[in-house]
């Protein structure tokens, strides 16, 4: 009798050693941090969470909303800690402000995956999202063919401080290095419609020629389009966006108010499925790089066109 319980106490602490605690339970409470709601984007990412979610009952997901308020999402994180959850998924506002509270939950042993923008550093135990550079490169590559290598552009930025933002401008610039084409306007709009609309408003007002705009999101280049519109002058300029939402960007370019719309996956279904793997103890990689298409109108019947490089 006495064997067998120095052996199940052995047993016991060997696999306290070999597992950490959450891979020897059989059901999981995760924490979810979105960084707001008000974008039709990230309710889709909460929408494929949930639905992703759903289907495996060991897990519980508890949903945030940030409501675009760093110390609001930076206190999320905390709370998490604090609640003992078993794993963190955030989507965060800005790199900067979130990279502490990441680094500490994962310090503490907490897995946290990091979806969509990054947070700097690199503590944390997993990053999901599409490839911003590749995107912005592809956008640029698409954009010089159209223009035929030349033209006035302006360019509406999503939020600057947020790494998603600096990869969609820092690939497109690439692609058109060596062109004729000028960035005749460019502003950060902070990914939001109203304020895209009024920078598209300034730089109608300053510039008689713009060939094409580039958002960095659908609703940056739809607001763009309706300061266009209520110019009179949509009919000479192209709109290009992203994210290509079936009920946002893909309409756009069905219904002609987008030339293009390059897609930007919002990796719910994927966080959800990398947080059960490390919860059930397996390792994951620490980059999981989602796939993007390009629908225009050419090809949006046939479901767009994956992304070369
Ligand atoms: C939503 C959003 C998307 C964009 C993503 C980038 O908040 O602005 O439109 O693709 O964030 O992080």
């Amino acid at each position: 009798m006495k064997n067998i319980l120095l052996l199940s106490i052995r047993t016991f602490c060997f696999l306290c050693m070999t597992f950490p605690v959450w891979a020897q339970k059989s059901s999981w409470t995760v924490g979810m941090s979105q960084c707001n709601l008000g974008e039709p984007w990230r309710v889709q990412m909460n929408a494929d969470i949930r639905k992703a979610a759903a289907s495996h009952p060991e897990i519980k997901v508890i949903f945030k909303d940030a409501q675009n308020d760093n110390l609001r999402q930076r206190a999320h994180i905390e709370e998490f800690v604090s609640a003992k959850v078993d794993a963190i998924l955030v989507s965060p506002k800005e790199a900067a402000p979130l990279a502490g509270p990441v680094r500490d939950a994962f310090k503490k042993g907490i897995p946290v995956i990091v979806i969509d923008r990054r947070v700097l550093g690199d503590d944390y135990t997993c990053f999901i999202g599409a490839d911003n550079k590749k995107i912005g490169r592809a956008a640029g590559r698409w954009v010089k063919e159209k223009l035929g290598g030349k033209g006035n552009v302006v360019e509406l930025k999503g939020l600057m401080t947020s790494t998603p933002g600096q990869d969609r401008h820092t690939g497109f610039r690439e692609s058109l290095q060596g062109m004729k084409i000028e960035i005749v306007f460019e502003a950060d709009m902070k990914w939001l419609e109203p304020n895209a609309r009024k920078e598209m408003e300034s730089a109608l007002a300053r510039f008689e020629k713009i060939d094409l705009v580039y958002a960095h999101n659908d609703p940056g280049a739809h607001g763009a389009y309706l300061a266009a519109k209520s110019a009179g002058r949509e009919g000479n300029i192209l709109f290009v966006g992203i994210d290509a939402l079936p009920h946002e960007g893909q309409t756009y370019v069905k219904q002609g108010i987008l030339s293009a719309s390059f897609e930007y996956p919002t990796g719910g279904r994927e966080a959800v499925e990398a947080a059960i793997e490390i919860l059930r103890g397996k390792i994951v990689p620490k980059e999981i790089t989602l796939p993007s298409r390009v629908f225009t109108k050419e090809n949006i019947d046939k479901g767009g066109e994956l992304l070369a490089e």
